[in-house]
């Protein structure tokens, strides 16, 4: 049978770019006949709509036996005063949390075509290519004890940053198979210096390196450094694997090295099943985008690429993933923007099925 695919398009923008990304899947299955099983569903605030939670059991179910998920965005205003256990977010957090997705893969990566677009000099960014690999399950946004508590007459906020060994260790495997398919280069990012969490983490993320993975090279850093790193010279980097926290804070940044938030695509990966293919969520970093919702102007390539990333990770189809970012690469060389990649003086935007268009084209001359 065909590998399967569950698409949740969720809110606001999710659907518009998602219906992109179902062009390309048809344009896969017809002209590199590559056939996907489909399925669409409801999740975030159309699924509240509809069921009164954003993630029923049925589509749960349906998320943990498909071979990938991939979803739009969720969330908008209309959602804003909704109890917290019934808010939009809250089903893509129970995705996250049922399918155990611990692995979250964030490239950063500068089209040449984009380089203008970085915060900064285009030569610091120009041909870069790196993967932040963050922790996704535990650490600091989930550890007991957590809580306000009244101490004396004051109170204290309190979390705690706590890995198991066997935490670190799967996603240091994550990062590791990742780059022997890459440029074979980890660099671990921890503050060991100051953090009982951070000697563990270089422990084991060294434990690993040497019994399994001698072959990829590894290097350590202090998080505080690497945060400056990134921005100094992004491109002495290839995969970094680093705690959820540090993942959260340093995928930002490393982000803004490429441009805009509707380019970036993201994976969130779990343990293999019996198959070998890993539980697998695919999505842009982006949101759901209220302010432009409706009116055809999102940025389609930030979902598309993302498809990308599960034609790479989820069904071992590299060179056609491949084939798919090198037109999303041609038709940005050949001037494609959307409003997002332009200034106001840039002249006429092209709208978000106008992009999917001028990608199709390129994928049809490929
Ligand atoms: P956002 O990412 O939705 O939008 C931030 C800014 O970037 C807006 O000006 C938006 O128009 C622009 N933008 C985002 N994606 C774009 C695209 N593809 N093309 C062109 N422009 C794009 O973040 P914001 O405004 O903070 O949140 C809006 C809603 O989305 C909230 O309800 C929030 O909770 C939710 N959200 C959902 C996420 C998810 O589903 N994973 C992630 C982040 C926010
Ligand atoms: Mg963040």
């Amino acid at each position: 049978s065909n590998p399967s695919i569950l698409i949740l398009p969720g809110d606001g923008i999710g659907p518009e770019v998602m219906a992109q990304v179902t062009r390309i899947i048809d344009w896969f299955g017809e002209k590199r006949d590559l056939k996907f099983d489909v399925e669409t569903d409801l999740v975030g605030g159309a699924a509240y709509d509809k069921h009164g939670v954003p993630l029923s059991d049925e589509t749960m179910a349906r998320a943990m036996e498909v071979d990938a998920v991939l979803l739009g965005a969720v969330g908008g205003p209309k959602y804003d005063d909704l109890d917290f256990s019934v808010k939009p977010e809250r089903g893509l957090l129970r995705l996250r949390k049922e399918m155990d997705l611990f692995s979250n893969l964030r490239p950063a990566q500068c089209f040449d075509a984009l380089a203008d677009f970085s915060s900064l000099k285009k030569d610091i960014v120009s041909g870069l290519d790196i993967m932040i690999v963050r922790e996704l399950t535990s650490g600091v946004y989930f550890g007991e004890p957590r809580g306000i508590h009244k101490e004396g007459n004051e109170r204290v906020g309190i979390n705690t940053q706590r890995y198991t060994e066997s935490e670190i260790a799967r996603v240091a495997r994550s990062a590791f198979e990742l780059a022997r398919k890459r440029g074979n280069k980890v660099c671990s990012m921890e503050k060991a210096n100051v953090m009982e969490s951070g000697i563990l983490w270089r422990d084991v993320v060294t434990e690993i390196h040497e019994t399994e993975y001698p072959d990829v090279e590894l290097s350590h850093m202090y998080a505080d450094n690497g945060a400056m790193q990134l921005v100094r010279a992004p491109k002495q980097f290839d995969v970094i694997v680093t705690d959820n926290l540090f993942g959260d804070v340093l995928s930002d940044c490393a982000a803004m090295l490429t441009g805009s938030l509707g380019m970036l695509p993201s994976a969130s990966l779990g343990l293999p099943n019996a198959d070998g293919r890993p539980k697998a969520l695919y999505e842009p970093v982006h949101g759901s985008a209220p302010d432009i919702t409706g009116q055809g102007k999102a940025n389609p390539i930030a979902c598309i690429l993302s498809f990308a990333m599960a034609l790479r990770y989820s069904f071992d189809q590299g060179d056609e993933a491949t084939r798919l970012e090198k037109a999303v690469e041609k038709v940005l060389a050949d001037g494609a923007r959307t409003a997002d990649l332009m200034g106001p003086e840039d002249g006429t935007p092209i709208s978000t099925t106008q992009m999917g268009d001028v990608i199709l084209e390129a994928l049809d001359a490929s």
